[in-house]
């Protein structure tokens, strides 16, 4: 049970009761007594409907306007392609970068009770560093800041204005320990930071993705690193060329993620 402000008993087990923490302003430090409960990442049910809308719920809740800037986004991506989709309308607007504008704003993030179970299942010890290769919003920042106090964060996504919203989120609520950085992976200057775990959710090109999983596997050869991954698309490309990368966790039934493990060229 929950001791908030404005809800002196609040129980988080169903998805109306998320719905009333959703029509009401919350102060910040309600926000934080939220975001610090294990409760507010865990779904009802575990299907992927249900954790869609518990994820938009959440988002709103935190006071992210991912809506709004993802329309601005779409507005201006027609005025360069009118015709086009979310398939076409990231390449056009970001110099040929996946960055998937259009894409309804479920898929193209990891629900929180997905990012709760990944970071669960990668029991993290002290000090370990995480970095999401592609954040948007960096969902998987505000689950770490909130219940994995002795973690940091780091997100690198293309897209200014999602990086831009991440951080305001981040410091309303004071996440000192998360941190989202504009950065274009693709490009041949950017050097990978070091990390102990990193998170790849179908970023973008296939030799994007690939020259990335190279530079994971010149980090791991100094230091052991595991790598989550999401989405179809990037499995195929480890399955066909990067066989260094020990499969250590298999999502099971609706879980979309798999955890690789990799030291020295494993
Ligand atoms: C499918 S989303 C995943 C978001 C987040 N990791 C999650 O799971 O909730 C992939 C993100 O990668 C970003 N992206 C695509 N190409 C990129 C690039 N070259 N550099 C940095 N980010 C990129 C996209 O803009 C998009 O926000």
């Amino acid at each position: 049970m929950l001791q908030l402000e404005l809800f002196p008993r609040m129980e988080l087990r169903t998805l109306s009761d998320f719905q009333k923490l959703e029509g009401v302003s919350l102060s910040d430090s309600d926000k934080k007594i939220l975001t610090t409960s294990l409760e507010f990442y865990q779904t009802p049910k575990t299907n992927d409907v249900i954790r869609h809308q518990h994820a938009l719920i959440v988002d709103k809740i935190l006071g992210f306007r991912m809506k709004y800037i993802e329309e601005m986004l779409v507005a201006e991506a027609r005025g360069f392609d009118p015709d086009g989709s979310h398939e076409t309308w990231g390449p056009s607007l970001h110099d040929g970068a996946q960055t998937w504008v259009g894409l309804e704003l479920q898929i193209l993030q990891t629900p929180y009770s997905e990012i709760y179970r990944i970071l669960q299942l990668l029991r993290l010890r002290p000090y370990q560093h995480v970095v999401d290769l592609g954040a948007a919003y960096g969902r998987m920042g505000i689950v770490m800041n909130g219940l994995f106090i002795k973690n940091t964060f780091t997100g690198y996504e293309f897209v200014r204005a999602r990086v831009d919203e991440g951080n305001r989120v981040y410091q309303d609520l004071n996440m000192t320990k998360s941190k989202l950085i504009t950065a274009d992976l693709s490009d041949p200057n950017f050097e990978l930071p070091e990390a102990d775990v990193y998170f790849i959710y179908d970023y973008g090109q296939v030799e994007h993705i690939d020259r990335t999983l190279n530079q994971i596997r010149a980090v791991s050869e100094k230091r052991p690193v595991k790598i989550v991954v999401r989405g179809k698309f990037t499995r195929r490309i480890i399955a066909d060329r990067h066989e260094w990368m020990g499969l250590t966790y298999q999502g099971k039934l609706e879980e979309l993620f798999s955890i690789y493990v990799a030291y020295k060229g494993h």
